[in-house]
């Protein structure tokens, strides 16, 4: 039985008492204040905004926080001061139980998925950071588990529920540019790093447990400023470079408005892979299956560093569809190609539309902003749906994680079966869907 459900019998059989029975205050009061109870994983950086944002709902109390920097866990402990702290989220899930009912993780990537899976095999609902998984199988494992226990899920791309978003969404099923053959998308972000290895033997501030922060991956010396806060992003065992930390929010539109599933193959142009960083600056393409929103194929383009924005020439739109000389495409955004017109997306704005003559008296709907924490906690309390769970969040980041696995072997097309989980036509790419997990700290189901 899912906590869901679990809860709602709660809820059904409280309010059956209370309408059946003259009560005292407890059940009755528990029924009026029933809170979900949090636990977070990852309280600095974005962890502290989704902690607020999380707490903001009426109906959460916040039960747990868990940080391996003690200074950014004591910050978030200042404002939630009734939250027991623990530095092991391990420990934390443990001793906390079942007085935790659900599970927010905002580490960085590499810890995504043990500690959402670790909170998912105990029947906990998560709310996870984007993008969901730092690996393509990892992404895969969550959705099914997720599925198999019937947890609430959302993934951090909160603009998912943001109005301009969800207008262009609703613009591009409406037919308005036609079925869409190609989207360019990008980001002017440089999450890469071309240089060499790190040098030195540094000892790890005293706040920061090294061991703890490193979890899965293969243990390394701690260098300042190299990892830890944020920088972790650049690198190939902790992050997903700037296709995986931009790509996954500024895909996500494409990926919903034309309902596209697993890419059939994915190429990219960048530098010699080092092992380390993760490029500079990418050029990846794909190709995905067609849809009802789609031509018979749909061809995604992601320039990233100072590939973005890409110049208007590499777009090679169709002669009538040309945008206007003095327009400029924003630093980071999406195109879309359809056949009666383009529509330009920024990262985060009001959809344009090309040409501009064709489209000015073009009614657009009227759509509003949902709040995307509120929705988890809603559904979580078996009210509504939430709009990313891991079904959707799983497929978009397999997606985007095989760019980045594509980005090892610049120039080579990577043929996908992602039924099988496999690249067909290169076996050494398999080897870069999943990594081995560090001696204790290994996760069933994982
Ligand atoms: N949705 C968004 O708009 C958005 C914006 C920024 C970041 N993010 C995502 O949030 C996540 C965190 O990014 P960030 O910029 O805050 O990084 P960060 O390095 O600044 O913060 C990560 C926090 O997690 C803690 N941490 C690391 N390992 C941990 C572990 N094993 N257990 C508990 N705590 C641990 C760190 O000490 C730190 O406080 C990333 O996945 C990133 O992609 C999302």
């Amino acid at each position: 039985m899912t906590w869901k459900l679990q809860r709602r019998q709660f809820i059904r059989t409280a309010g059956l008492i209370a309408t059946t029975t003259s009560l005292g205050g407890s059940v009755r009061g528990r029924w009026s204040v029933e809170k979900l109870r949090t636990a977070h994983i990852g309280v600095g950086g974005m962890g502290n905004a989704d902690l607020g944002s999380i707490a903001s709902h009426p109906q959460v109390e916040v039960a747990g926080l868990c940080d391996v920097d003690a200074s950014r866990l004591a910050r978030a402990h200042g404002k939630q001061k009734q939250a027991r702290t623990f530095s092991d989220y391990r420990q934390m899930l443990t001793e906390l139980g079942d007085s935790v009912d659900a599970v927010v993780v905002s580490t960085p990537d590499h810890t995504h998925a043990p500690a959402a899976m670790s909170a998912m095999n105990l029947g906990k609902p998560v709310y996870c950071q984007k993008p969901l998984t730092h690996e393509v199988v990892e992404a895969r494992r969550l959705n099914q588990v997720a599925q198999q226990k019937k947890l609430v899920t959302q993934m951090g791309i909160q603009v998912h529920s943001a109005a301009p978003y969800r207008r262009a969404v609703q613009m591009i099923q409406s037919g308005m540019i036609g079925r869409v053959s190609h989207v360019h998308a990008w980001s002017n972000k440089n999450w890469g790093y071309d240089g060499g290895s790190f040098e030195g033997q540094h000892v790890p501030p005293s706040e920061l447990d090294w061991n703890l922060w490193i979890g899965t991956a293969g243990m390394r010396p701690y260098v300042p400023q190299v990892y830890h806060p944020g920088n972790w992003r650049r690198l190939v065992d902790f992050g997903t470079g700037t296709l995986g930390d931009m790509g996954v929010h500024i895909f996500d539109t494409p990926y919903a408005a034309l309902q596209l599933t697993a890419p059939k193959w994915v190429r990219t142009q960048c530098r010699v892979p080092t092992g380390i960083g993760h490029p500079a600056k990418n050029l990846v393409e794909y190709e995905f299956p067609g849809t009802p929103f789609t031509t018979a194929q749909m061809n995604w383009k992601w320039y990233d560093g100072a590939n973005a924005p890409p110049g208007i020439a590499d777009l090679a739109l169709p002669k009538e569809f040309e945008l206007p000389e003095s327009y400029k495409l924003p630093g980071q955004g999406s195109l879309f190609v359809g056949q009666y017109g383009v529509m330009v997306l920024p990262h985060v704005g009001e959809a344009l539309l090309f040409p501009e003559d064709k489209f000015k008296d073009q009614v657009r709907p009227e759509v509003g902003d949902l709040n995307h924490y509120h929705q988890w906690v809603d559904a979580c309390h078996g009210n509504g749906e939430t709009s990313a769970d891991f079904s959707y969040s799983g497929p978009l980041t397999e997606a985007l994680l095989l760019g980045v696995v594509a980005n090892r072997f610049p120039g080579e097309t990577l043929q996908w079966d992602a039924e099988n989980m496999s690249v067909t036509n290169l076996a050494a790419a398999n080897q870069l869907l999943q990594s081995q997990y560090r001696k204790d700290f290994t996760v069933e189901n994982l």
